[in-house]
């Protein structure tokens, strides 16, 4: 018995299991959902949707970038961004519509996409659904005052009058080299 649980051991270290890119991508964007979900949802729910945009608008950003490093970045974008500096890079522009086309004509089962940039870069984009609780601050009857207040801290928003199931956006996982 014990010669077995030797050579099982050896076998594994011979043959450690490698994630996938696409296994590590959804793990970052995982990871960055369940850190921003973690600040966003609590406020949204024991404080209110006008203190949840506030927790967004301060914390998106920098909870994106603690999720990022010299190897790789983690971060969100949509074709109706709320920031401006979420817009679909030009660069990403053509897998992204792919992404969004293969995400309808699945009814949303066609989620993610890997791809290597001109520069030989491996970027993974993961489709990110519009649930009910995102209508709030994303749907098509936002309460007045929550309305104003987006329009004041994103005079360029263009994240509303999403329903149920749209593709809201995606994030991006993209290395700094080829993989
Ligand atoms: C309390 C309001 C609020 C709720 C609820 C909310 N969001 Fe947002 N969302 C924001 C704000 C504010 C931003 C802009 C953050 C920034 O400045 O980067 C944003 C940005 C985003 C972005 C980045 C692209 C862009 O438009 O700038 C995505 C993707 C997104 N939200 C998806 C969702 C999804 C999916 C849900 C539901 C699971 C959701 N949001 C719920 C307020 C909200």
């Amino acid at each position: 018995m014990k010669i077995y649980v030797l050579s099982l051991a050896a076998v594994m270290t011979l043959a450690p299991a490698v994630a996938t890119t696409m296994e590590e991508g959804t793990k970052l964007a995982q990871a960055m959902k369940n850190e921003l979900g973690g600040v966003l949802w609590p406020t949204f729910y024991n404080e209110g949707p006008m203190a949840a945009l506030h927790t967004c608008h301060e914390q998106a950003q920098e909870i994106a970038d603690n999720h990022s490093n010299k190897n790789v970045t983690v971060s969100r974008i949509s074709h109706r961004s709320r920031n401006l500096d979420n817009a679909v890079p030009d660069y990403l522009a053509e897998q992204y519509q792919q992404l969004f086309d293969a995400y309808n004509d699945s009814n949303g089962n066609l989620t993610n996409t890997e791809f290597k940039t001109n520069n030989d870069e491996q970027v993974e984009l993961i489709a990110i659904s519009t649930s009910t609780q995102c209508l709030a601050c994303h749907g098509e009857s936002i309460d007045d005052a929550l309305a104003k207040e987006i329009l004041r801290l994103y005079p360029n928003d263009q994240a509303i009058n999403f329903v149920e199931e749209d593709m809201r956006g995606a994030f991006v996982i993209h290395w700094s080299q080829s993989r």
